[in-house]
């Protein structure tokens, strides 16, 4: 099964086997089988965050369950059920047409809501965890089910338990998210507020944030990427005040608990990445944080291409760049 255009970066992959279950029925019956013959499970939403090898053993299954429903509650709280197969995008502009805050700044990630947690997606000053109530999952070892409250879902920056103990051992099958009737916008990030009014509606916001998205990240239909591809890096404080005494300019986001967040665009930017190109890949000329596919590159390249750019912010700056993107199967040499 070909998955090169199942993922974002349009890397060449093959599967050696594909099922997408449309109900948690075929989807426990299909664990039940993985388990039976051993098979390898990869599981692939919306192939926006991940690097594909050129070949997947085993079994890579996309869950394609699409429900979404609204939960009667009383008050100003609104309780959203979301299986994991819904587009994160469309969910976002559905709820945001129907006037309820909370995910407005989270319009144009792309994406399954199934993925959502794993990273705990965040964009222009708001985070899923802030919204997000439980996660139903299943265990791959035993088909039990689990429901996380958000509390034992280890949430930090671009960070989950869904990337550490439960990496690999679990499916997120369903999420209940918990949002608002009562208006509470969050204009804080950039410039974000000079582009509406004062009293905008949820869906205002919406357009706003994918205005911005537009201008800045290329679209994967066009260029294959899969968004920003190194995460914000952490530092401690002195740190950062040793590199503001070099350059005055660098920006710096104090973080709860003391450290704080770089931009690793404007560190690459300043090595001279911004709109750079070797090969098949390169940096996106208007967001240096993001890598490009420009056709015709493996992942192993890629890699190879990253590591280039991370080295040299390393060298630089003294600061390392994690890869965001996470990497599916073996990617060889990766
Ligand atoms: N900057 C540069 N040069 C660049 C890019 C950025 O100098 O080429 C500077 C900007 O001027 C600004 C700062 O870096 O001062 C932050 O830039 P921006 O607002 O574009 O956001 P970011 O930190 O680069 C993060 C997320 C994005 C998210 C935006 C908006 C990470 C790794 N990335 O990017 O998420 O959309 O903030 O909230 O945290 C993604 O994860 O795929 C993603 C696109």
């Amino acid at each position: 099964h070909d998955l090169s255009s199942a993922n974002t970066l349009s890397l060449p992959s093959r599967a050696e086997r594909f099922v997408a279950p449309r109900t948690v029925g075929q989807l426990r019956e299909v664990l039940v089988w993985v388990r039976q013959y051993g098979w390898p499970l990869t599981v692939l939403g919306g192939g926006s965050n991940l690097i594909l090898p050129e070949r997947l053993p085993g079994l890579v299954m996309q869950p394609a369950m699409t429900d979404w429903w609204l939960e009667e509650t009383a008050g100003e709280a609104v309780r959203v059920h979301v299986e994991a197969g819904v587009v994160w995008h469309e969910l976002v502009m559905a709820l945001a047409r129907h006037g309820f805050w909370g995910l407005e700044n989270l319009a144009l990630i792309p994406g399954t809501c199934g993925a959502a947690p794993i990273q705990n997606i965040g964009a222009y000053g708001v985070e899923l965890a802030e919204v997000l109530e439980t996660v139903h999952l299943l265990h791959l070892d035993d088909g039990r089910e689990v429901v996380l409250g958000v509390d034992d879902c280890a949430f930090g920056y671009r960070d989950s338990i869904f990337k550490r103990g439960l990496d690999g051992r679990v499916v997120i099958t369903r999420l209940v998210l918990r949002l608002s009737r009562r208006p509470h916008p969050r204009l804080g990030y950039g410039d974000l507020a000079s582009r509406i009014g004062a009293t905008p509606t949820p869906l205002e916001v919406a357009e706003a944030v994918c205005a911005i998205r537009r201008e800045k990240l290329p679209d994967p239909e066009v260029l294959g990427n899969a968004g920003s591809f190194f995460q914000n890096p952490l530092v401690p404080a002195i740190q950062a005040e040793a590199l503001r005494a070099a350059y005055p300019d660098m920006p710096g986001f104090p973080q709860p608990g003391g450290r704080i967040k770089l931009a690793a665009g404007w560190l690459i930017e300043r090595c001279g990445f911004k709109g750079w190109r070797e090969g098949h890949f390169g940096v996106h000329d208007r967001q240096a944080l993001v890598l490009v596919h420009h056709g015709g590159g493996s992942a192993m390249e890629l890699l190879a291409f990253a590591d280039r750019v991370a080295g040299e912010v390393r060298r630089r700056f003294g600061v390392e760049l994690e890869r965001e993107p996470r990497l599916a199967g073996k990617v060889r040499g990766g």
